[in-house]
Formats: structure tokens, sequence, C-alpha cells
């Protein structure tokens, strides 16, 4: 990978739940540098801070301590001007595709507001041809579902309506929070193309979180692997995974016995 520009920095940041007897740390002393156009795994069991790390760098929760710094400047959410600006250029998927979505609006109309919201005049046929554009991009064919609703298409075809809309929509930063835990396997290996052509087309950053170091080994350039809310170990993907220092580390890969060939990610 070329070294690009750092897009987004984190200094020391520590996330804080509850106080005295109820305290949890869910994220502790986590400093980050992710570039342009790099694909960053953060990798980790269920509660060791990966969802608390990237509410954080979404601007959804406050950080405890540490800072971010964004495109080189500290970031700034305290005006609603600044949310704006800072959430223009950063999305976000979810593990459960229909969390996300008006469940009321048609395929169609969720495309639609997706066109609206960058603020361009399109032609009818403009509009069209971007809607079917971005479905194709997902490998999805929008004759067969502009006119249905979320609920009659599948967790996987909702993700990569998501994914659509992403392409749209071509933020500099998207972060992707278990997008594939609930999808079929099919899905699952259409949405990791997609970040991997978000990445080489638009020069995307793309945090992806999961817990399975296998998908995460597939689609990233570096990871970054978390234990109890700290970052144990990280680096580019193939020196962490072919050569791991930390134990914790060892252990997560031993646990997947048939990494190299399990690329039909099954
Ligand atoms: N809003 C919250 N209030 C209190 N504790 C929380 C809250 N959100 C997360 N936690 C705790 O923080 C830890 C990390 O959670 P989370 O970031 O969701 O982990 P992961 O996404 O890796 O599964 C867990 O112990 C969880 O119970
Ligand atoms: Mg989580």
């Amino acid at each position: 990978m070329k070294q690009n520009d750092v897009l987004i920095r984190g200094e020391h940041l520590t996330k804080v739940f509850g106080y005295g007897k109820q305290k949890t740390t869910a994220v502790e002393d986590v400093s980050f540098a992710f570039h342009e156009g790099e694909i960053i795994s953060i990798v980790g069991e269920s509660g060791s801070g990966k969802t608390t790390l990237a509410k954080m760098i979404m601007g959804l929760l406050k950080e405890s301590s540490g800072s971010i710094e964004y495109m080189g400047k500290p970031r700034q959410l305290k005006r609603h001007g600044d949310r704006k600006r800072y959430w223009k250029n950063i999305q976000a998927i979810f593990q459960d595709p229909f969390s996300s979505f008006n469940l009321f609006y048609k395929v169609e109309k969720l495309l639609l507001d997706c066109i609206k919201l960058q603020g361009v005049n399109l032609t009818k046929e403009e509009q069209l041809r971007k809607m079917k554009e971005a479905c194709s991009f997902v490998n999805l064919k929008f004759e067969e579902l502009h006119n249905k609703y979320p609920f009659e298409l599948s967790g996987g075809q909702m993700q990569r309506l998501m994914i659509a809309r992403i392409f749209m929509l071509h933020p500099k930063l998207l972060i992707a929070d278990e997008p594939t835990s609930m999808v079929d396997a099919c899905s699952r290996s259409t949405i990791l193309d997609m970040l991997l052509k978000l990445r080489d087309e638009n020069n995307m950053t793309i945090i992806f979180i999961t817990h399975d170091v296998g998908l995460a080994y597939y689609v990233s350039d570096t990871l970054y692997i978390m234990e109890q809310g700290k970052v144990v170990e990280r680096g580019p993907a193939e020196e962490v995974i072919l050569n791991p220092q930390h134990p914790y580390t060892q252990q997560l890969i031993s646990d997947v016995p048939k990494i190299h060939s399990e690329w039909d990610l099954a």
C-alpha cells in the first residue's frame, strides 16, 4: 500500500462508563493513525471495546480523555455546524441493516433520499441512472427491487443496499461495524469485495470492525487487535497474521486453523 496522508488520528483515547463499583473502562489509552485509502480492521472478541471506539471516532460518544485529529486539525464537535461538517464525510454501516433505514419507505425512495442529501439538482433520468449504477455496483437489480419495502428483502440485500448508498455518498471515512455478521455467505463476500472496491476506486478510508480475524485478513491493509479495551498489537495485516507477537493475537489466529484456505469465506 502506498503511504497516503493521515485522515484521522486518535491520541490516548479512553472511555469510561459509570462510576465507582459500576465503572467499566471500555476503551483504554488507544492511539491510531488511519490513512486515506486504507482499510483498517479492528479485531477483538465481543466486549473488547470495538463499538465504543467506533462511536468515539464517529463523534456519537464523547471520549473520557484523549483527542482526535481529523485532516490534520483537532476535531471540533461543539457547534452544530462543526458536527454537520464532520458527519458530511463520514458514513457508518452497522450489524443490523434494518436499523439504518426507514422501514416504511420503498427502496426507490431510500435511494432517492440519498441523492437529495447531496444537494445536487438532477433530472429524473439522471437520478434513475445514478440509482441503477449504485445497485449494479453491489450486484443488485434496481428494476427488481425499486418497488419493494425493506421487509421484503433479505438481510444481505439490505446490507448491499446500504453499500449502494455509501457508493453514492462517497464519504472520506466509512465505519463498518460487523457488517457481515447477520448476512448469508454470498452477500458476505460481495460486501467484502465492495469494501475493497470503494477503497480502490474512491480512495476511501474504511474501518472494518469484526471478531473474525479471517475476514479481517481478507479485507484489510492494517490490523488493530483489541483485548479488554486496549490495542495489544497492530501492524500490516500480513505481518500480524504471519508473525503475531502478542499471545492474544496468537490465540485468535490459532482459533482459525485454516486461515490460508478459507478464501471462500463460507
Ligand atoms: N453505554 C454503555 N454503558 C455502560 N457500559 C457500556 C456501554 N457501552 C458499552 N459498554 C461496555 O463496554 C465494554 C465494551 O463494549 P463494546 O464497545 O460494545 O464492545 P464490542 O463492540 O467489542 O463488543 C463492554 O464491557 C460493555 O458492556
Ligand atoms: Mg460491537
